[in-house]
């Protein structure tokens, strides 16, 4: 299990690694977009902080233009790069073919069918958007458990991405995913619970501890 920072923030991702227990960063073209700086200093900058993987969501529509954006990508990100590849019959294509020489994930998943086809064309991750998927077909957690069937024994490791509580982070973990990606401001909330809050003060205003 782990838990990545979703954000092309630099402050953000600086915030996340000094916590020491996010272990990756997804960005994405509306998240780069956000940033004051091109995607190319975002992204170098990103890769230049963060002691591990880092997620590039190709925006080319050909499969030419595909690969020509990821040996882009991997002159920015390098060994950190884990591309995100649309789920797409072009998207396939390039995934089967970059998956030798780079990470891949298969992004934008709705179908358990595309987790089927992500496996089979050498995807390290299937990326599942949960929140979208609930919103749009009704069930974002039901399709996580579906491709955990899927998948299960396999390579390819369920992303669970759009997410947009703690619940249904903790919901994901449970359908089958093994790695969730998360805002940072939902990454904050994760951490508390007002009964944790409580209890310390509890303890500390009935105990002691060392001086
Ligand atoms: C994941 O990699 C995506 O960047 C992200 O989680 C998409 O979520 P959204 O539905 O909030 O756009």
């Amino acid at each position: 299990m782990a838990i990545y920072l979703d954000s092309a923030s630099i402050a953000d991702a600086q915030t996340a690694i000094q916590w020491g227990w996010v272990k990756g960063i997804t960005t994405n073209p509306t998240l780069l977009a956000k940033s004051n700086l091109s995607p190319e200093a975002t992204l170098t900058q990103l890769a230049a902080i963060a002691p591990y993987e880092l997620f590039y969501q190709l925006t080319a529509s050909t499969y030419e233009g595909m690969l020509a954006e990821a040996e882009r990508a991997y002159e920015m990100i390098g060994e950190k790069t884990v591309l995100k590849i649309p789920a797409t019959a072009i998207g396939f294509q390039a995934t089967a073919y970059l998956s030798p020489q780079m990470d891949c994930s298969v992004t934008a998943i709705y179908s358990p069918a595309q987790a089927a086809i992500a496996q089979d064309a050498g995807a390290k991750y299937a990326i599942a958007y949960v929140n979208r998927a609930t919103r749009l077909l009704g069930d974002g957690l039901a399709l996580v458990q579906s491709m955990a069937k899927i998948l299960q024994g396999s390579n390819t490791k369920i992303l669970a991405a759009s997410l947009k509580s703690p619940e249904e982070a903790a919901e994901a973990l449970q359908a089958g995913a093994s790695v969730i990606t998360v805002p940072l401001n939902l990454l904050q909330q994760m951490t508390t619970h007002p009964l944790s809050e409580q209890t310390v003060i509890e303890f500390n205003e009935n105990g002691r501890g060392i001086k």
